[in-house]
């Protein structure tokens, strides 16, 4: 399926998820007797949403095959905040709903955090390696880049921009990478050295050339 409507169809189901839970979180503490009506109500909804944003999560990552430090945070708080609200609503148990809510706003904060970080490097070991710019800036697109362009530049998740029809010049090219683009593209700025910046840029710009040279 197509990464951009994926992510929106993800972002939308944590959405409705917060919202139930901070619902059901509200009337546990207010009345028994409206949370357990609404959770008879809401259960099948519930449980669409979580298998929505759970599947949805998982086949993201899977799609990107990178992870960045705070997702991995981000994914331990989700795990353990689940059988956390199964107990705490199931044993009517304020402080427990608390923590498990804490826990889940606090993964969807984390999430928000991440956007503009870099993903950990993929390990990538270039042959003949000998320090040139044009092998430099293979392996550090490859290592950082490749996720969302993909090594021939047209991956394109989450709608990241075609490298091989982009248009920006050298400069431009290496302003986008040390400072990115809000929410869609992370900043390199203090993960790669400038000299691998310039030649991450040069590399860019190759994947470019090559498809006008067939044209
Ligand atoms: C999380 C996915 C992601 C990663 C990782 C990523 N990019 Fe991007 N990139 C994007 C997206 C999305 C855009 C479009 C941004 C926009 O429209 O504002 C983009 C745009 C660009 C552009 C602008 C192209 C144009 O013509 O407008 C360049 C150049 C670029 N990326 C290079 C890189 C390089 C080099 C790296 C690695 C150091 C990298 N990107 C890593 C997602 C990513």
């Amino acid at each position: 399926m197509d990464s951009t409507l994926l992510a929106k169809i993800h972002m939308v189901s944590v959405m409705i998820f917060l919202l139930i839970y901070v619902v059901k979180t509200v009337l546990l503490f207010t009345s028994r007797a409206k949370l357990d009506s609404f959770t008879k109500v809401f259960k099948v909804p519930e449980m669409i949403v979580s298998f929505l944003f759970l599947v949805t999560g998982s086949w993201l990552f899977a799609l990107l095959g990178g992870i960045k430090v705070f997702h991995l945070i981000k994914l331990a708080f989700v795990v353990l905040s689940i059988p956390l609200a199964i107990i705490a609503f199931k044993k009517y148990n304020k402080g427990l709903a608390l923590v498990s809510l804490l826990l889940i706003i606090g993964a969807y904060g984390l999430g928000e955090m991440s956007k503009n970080k870099a993903f950990i490097p993929a390990k990538v070991v270039v042959a003949n390696d000998d320090g040139s710019q044009l092998v430099t800036g293979t392996r550090t697109f490859a290592a950082n880049c490749a996720f969302c362009h993909g090594t021939d530049g047209k991956k394109a998740y989450r709608a990241a921009t075609d490298l091989t029809k982009s248009t920006l010049d050298a400069g431009l090219v290496q302003q986008m990478v040390r400072e990115g683009s809000k929410g869609k593209m992370p900043s390199y700025a203090s993960v790669l050295s400038p000299d691998e910046i310039v030649a991450v840029g040069a590399y860019v710009q190759t994947l470019r050339s090559a498809q006008q040279l067939s044209q």
